[in-house]
């Protein structure tokens, strides 16, 4: 492919004014173009005229290894948010570049934890002589920056995803005294209560407190410190909507994502990943009557899907992911424009050193079954 000079390449502006109709026809275009050395990834939480381009969908770890498992792709576009596309970079080939059509979607369960914070936190406990004592392990969601990765990587730590929490953590549990999740404390929470772990040995910590805003007989009492973060998207979801869709129909099965809170995971009667909620909902039996608390893209395709069985979002209010929701037509067309045109535009690249550590911890995580 030859180079393109800079004022050959397409102009995202551009695209705005664009019908549908033309966009679809780009988009369709460009791929065609592209053949083999591309690779459209859509998150489940991506918008219907995003995924109608996609590739394959998935939930975010799936991608993430689908990308390099599509080794004649030299393009991986991510729809999907910031950390996914530093997860898939990762995970990815030498020879792969990895394009996040809007650079805005980030998510901002992710942002509520930095790795300096994390740095600090661990300086922390160590002063407190809490790492002397104890063996904590350093856990972190996929939703979490490269740099909080390698630091799970660096301290003989590992991630997690809403699919693998519960056997990570049975392995976890008998490998360390304390684990440290971040930063989800929701998912945190509530794979914790699935092992039997009473809430009183649970601790919130508060980044912007000393201690996490705990005395040190508490953090030494404690089986799971959990990062003082959450999703807001899944934070809509109450525990009233629960008894709600329960008054209007007797005998609905309410399935929620374990990012919500803890008193609606109780409240349900399932809970699982984002891959879980589609299969459960595959399994199930025609005439059925469901709820579930997840993104609203999600589950509004889910409704198109499976007309036999009755489908509703659990909150009556939209929950719906703004971040990815960023990821727009027009941005497609552009991003896959520009690699015809031999620019590649918002390539997603890990440093080094951090990559290197990150996948430590991905590794490990890829060897528990
Ligand atoms: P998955 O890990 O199921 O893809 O979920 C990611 C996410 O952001 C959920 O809010
Ligand atoms: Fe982040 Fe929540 Fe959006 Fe998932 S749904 S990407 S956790 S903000």
């Amino acid at each position: 492919m030859t180079v393109a000079t800079l004022t050959e390449a397409p102009v995202l502006e551009d695209y705005f004014g664009l019908s549908d109709a033309e966009l679809n026809e780009r988009i369709e275009a460009a791929r065609a173009k592209l053949g083999e050395r591309l690779v459209i990834l859509g998150h489940h939480y991506q918008r219907d005229d995003v995924i109608a381009h996609a590739d394959v969908t998935g939930d975010s770890f799936k991608l993430s290894k689908l990308g390099a498992e599509r080794d004649r792709a030299e393009f991986i576009v991510f729809c999907g948010v910031h950390f996914m596309a530093e997860s898939a970079d990762i995970l990815s080939a030498p020879h792969q570049k990895v394009i996040l059509p809007d650079l805005g979607a980030g998510c901002s369960m992710a942002d509520m934890a930095s790795a300096e914070q994390v740095e600090d936190a661990w300086d922390q406990l160590a002063a407190a002589g809490i790492l002397d004592d104890f063996r904590v392990m350093p856990i972190t969601y996929m939703n979490s920056t490269a740099a909080i990765k390698a630091f799970c990587g660096k301290h003989d730590g590992v991630v997690c995803t809403s699919s693998n929490a519960v056997p990570l953590f049975d392995k976890s549990l008998r490998e360390a005294d304390k684990l440290f999740f971040f930063p989800d404390q929701h998912l945190g929470r509530n794979t914790g209560v699935k092992f039997g772990i009473p809430l009183e040995q649970m601790v919130v910590w508060d980044p912007f407190q000393e201690l996490g805003g705990n005395t040190v007989e508490a953090l030494r009492g404690a089986r799971l410190i959990l990062w003082k973060g959450h999703c807001s998207v899944h934070g809509r979801f109450r525990e009233w909507h629960v008894d709600q869709v329960r008054k209007e129909t007797p005998g609905i099965r309410v399935l929620v994502h374990p990012e919500c809170v803890r008193e609606v995971v109780e409240k349900s009667d399932l809970n699982g990943s984002t891959e879980f909620i589609i299969k459960t909902l595959e399994d199930a039996p025609a005439g059925s009557s469901w709820a579930i608390g997840t993104e609203v893209n999600l589950v509004n395709r889910l409704i198109e899907r499976f007309p036999d069985k009755h489908i509703r979002l659990l909150a009556p209010d939209l929950c719906m992911c703004a971040t990815m929701y960023r990821i727009a037509p027009q941005n497609l067309a552009w991003v896959l424009e520009s690699l015809v045109a031999g620019v590649v535009p918002n390539q997603i690249t890990v440093p080094e050193e951090t990559a290197r550590w990150a996948r430590v911890a991905l590794d490990r995580m890829l060897a528990i079954k």
